[in-house]
């Protein structure tokens, strides 16, 4: 029987019977679902009895086609409340639903579907941290929902209102933070900004946004990400001096050295910043971009839009331009890290999961961000994905690799 099949019994409104004969199920693949031994501590039992075994040890996740699934979503907008507003495209009436019906299959094995039950019972007492932009929040809120249909968190985050959350799991003992730091590197907003934020970001590329890097031995698991914001137009300072820009006219009298320049050094000073650490016993993550390039028939603020309805196959995509830098960039650092972490004992670990979104143009919300009678200037959203959608696996592979 199917978890999530089992636990809808559970929980669901059912005759005394069948619950009955679900828990007699139950009881009897306790074991398995890490459940058994009430009294006994649960992560020990589940450490020791559970054969939970990661697929990454015979293949590359990574690599593969999306393949077509009849098997509904976890979630929907009805059932998890933590959807963020402009990525809720069931709820602002995406009429084609055939984006969920698809599942990543790496080539050379399955992939395990995302088990709530199997994850939390593994996380009990852990803690987890996503660094970056909103990309990083639509991962965790991906997250946040695929646990929904066990284990609802409290938000304890010290300012409601600010783009930094803690969540916790008290049944669990289980902590997620985000950590708001779309350059990884401090970073000051425009002075002066506009709609078409043409205003310039302060960006400081040899100093490490010390607000999540100081944090990072605090976790059992870091989440790091960022492309996105190096597009924005900035000025780069090095030992607090101006020394160059980005979408900069000559006003400022340094070069344009290019958001390809903020963004590899970012990356470099980042992870340059994690090696240097004390303590960390945890294992940092980086998770390569999502494709920035979904845009068609025009760039995001000349009117393109995504209205695909069906994925890609892998041989129909071809990575370049500004993916294909930032990717390349991003690949570098992260072994030239990786390789620096080695001999510290540290675990740098990359989520190289670019390929596989590069072939969903078809999970974006496009418009479906908001009511189409809103009357609010908004562009096409190909950058975000809906949730439910495929960045929910995210976290199918997330989990794998937490299994290594
Ligand atoms: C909760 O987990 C933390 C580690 O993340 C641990 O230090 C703490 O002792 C745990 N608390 C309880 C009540 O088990
Ligand atoms: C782009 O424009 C062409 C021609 O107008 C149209 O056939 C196609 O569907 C458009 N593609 C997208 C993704 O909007
Ligand atoms: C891509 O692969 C599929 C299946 O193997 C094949 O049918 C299709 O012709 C290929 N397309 C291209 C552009 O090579």
């Amino acid at each position: 029987m199917k978890l999530h099949l089992l636990l809808k019994v559970l929980f669901g409104p059912v005759p005394v019977y069948f619950s009955a004969l679900a828990i007699l199920i139950l009881l009897t693949n306790a074991q398995y679902f890490g459940l058994g031994g009430v009294g006994v501590p649960r992560a020990t039992k589940l450490a020791s009895s559970t054969p939970v075994v990661s697929v990454m040890k015979y293949c590359d996740i990574f690599r593969g086609e999306w393949v077509p699934d009849a098997e509904a979503p976890y979630y929907n907008h009805k059932t998890c409340g933590m959807i963020q507003e402009h990525q809720n495209c069931l709820k602002y009436g995406r009429p084609d639903l055939g984006f969920l019906k698809w599942r990543w299959r790496p080539s050379g094995c399955e992939l395990p579907r995302f088990d709530p039950v199997q994850f939390l019972q593994f996380v009990r007492h852990k803690s987890l941290a996503f660094v970056g932009d909103s990309l990083a929040r639509n991962h965790m809120q991906s997250l946040l929902c695929l646990l929904s249909q066990v284990a609802y968190p409290k938000d304890i985050s010290a300012n409601p209102t600010d783009q930094n959350k803690v969540y916790y799991y008290r049944a669990y003992n289980f902590t997620i933070n985000m950590f708001w730091s779309p350059f990884l590197v401090r970073a000051r907003e425009p002075d002066h900004d506009d709609p078409a934020h043409t205003g310039h970001y302060s960006l400081y590329l040899d100093e490490p946004d010390d607000k999540w890097v100081s944090q990072v031995p605090r976790f059992d698991y870091v989440l790091v990400s960022a492309a996105n914001w190096f597009s924005r137009p900035s000025l780069f300072y090095e030992k607090r001096r101006l020394i160059g820009c980005s979408f900069c006219s000559r006003q400022y009298g340094v070069p344009d050295l290019t958001l390809y320049y903020s963004q590899r050094k970012a990356w470099r000073v980042a992870l340059r910043a994690i090696n240097a650490l004390d303590g960390v016993k945890g294992r940092v993550i980086v998770r390569m971009l999502s494709p920035m390039s979904h845009f068609e028939n025009g760039t995001w603020d000349q009117g393109g839009n995504c209205k695909r309805t069906e994925p890609i196959r892998s041989n129909q995509t071809v990575m370049e331009g500004r993916d294909l830098q930032f990717y390349t960039a991003q690949m570098e650092e992260y072994r030239a890290a990786e390789k620096a972490a080695r001999p510290k004992g540290l675990r740098l670990m990359l989520m190289d999961a670019t390929a596989a979104m590069l072939m969903r143009p078809d999970g974006h919300p496009s418009r479906y961000g908001h009511w189409p009678n809103e009357k609010v200037q908004l562009y096409n959203d190909c950058i975000h994905w809906c949730l439910p959608g495929p960045i929910d696996i995210w976290n199918d592979l997330l989990f794998q690799m937490m299994l290594v």
